[in-house]
């Protein structure tokens, strides 16, 4: 909570969550991975994913993100990757990330090293496959039109820290200072 109300520096573990936050503002795209643990993302992935809660978009997203285009890429041995895939995509959406990509591959119950060739060609050919089609969208520059229910969201955090944020808010003062709050800029 330190991060909402007192700013992230005060964060415990900001020593390690500002310099990644940092490089994954200026990368060109963001690519997460996560095997499946439990029919979800693993702890860690979870874990990272919540020390940056303050960059939801009604908290303080970073304009960057707006521009950014993400791929999630999960293993599993059986089930599960579509909840691991779920998760990861909501947070990086709530951020403000203009595509989210994914891929999941399954390993039939074994191990990578213990599969059968032509099952480990033909996964490797589709990440391959939709690798370069990551690539070509990442240098295309292009930006697409913000998912609907975000640009939805966009204005539902207008009204919530309209409504509710008081003069203290360091989110209210945050989009004040991006222009967002009275509508003369917006990130999209
Ligand atoms: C704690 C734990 C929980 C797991 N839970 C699942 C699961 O719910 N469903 C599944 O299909 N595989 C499960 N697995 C298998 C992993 O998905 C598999 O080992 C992983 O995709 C391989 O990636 P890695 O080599 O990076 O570990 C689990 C593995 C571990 C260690």
């Amino acid at each position: 909570m330190n991060c909402f109300l007192k700013g992230e520096e005060y964060c415990p573990h900001a020593t390690h969550t500002m310099p990644v936050l940092d490089q994954m503002v200026s990368a060109d795209a963001l690519i997460f991975t996560t095997p499946v643990f439990v029919l979800s993302l693993s702890g860690c992935m979870k874990s990272f994913l919540d020390h940056y809660a303050y960059i939801f978009i009604v908290h303080r997203a970073r304009s960057e993100m707006f521009n950014k285009k993400a791929f999630i890429l999960t293993s599993t041995v059986g089930a599960g990757s579509k909840a691991a895939i779920k998760t990861i995509s909501t947070s990086l959406k709530y951020w403000g990330v203009n595509r989210v990509y994914n891929y999941s591959f399954t390993t039939f119950g074994t191990e990578w090293d213990n599969m059968a060739l032509d099952k480990k060609s033909k996964i490797k050919k589709e990440i391959m496959n939709k690798s370069k089609k990551f690539y070509t969208e990442v240098n295309s520059g292009i930006k697409h039109r913000p998912y609907l229910f975000i640009s939805f969201m966009f204005k539902m955090s207008r009204f919530i820290l309209k409504k509710y944020a008081d003069e203290s808010s360091l989110d209210k003062q945050y989009w004040i200072d991006q222009g967002w709050y009275f509508g003369e800029k917006s990130p999209f």
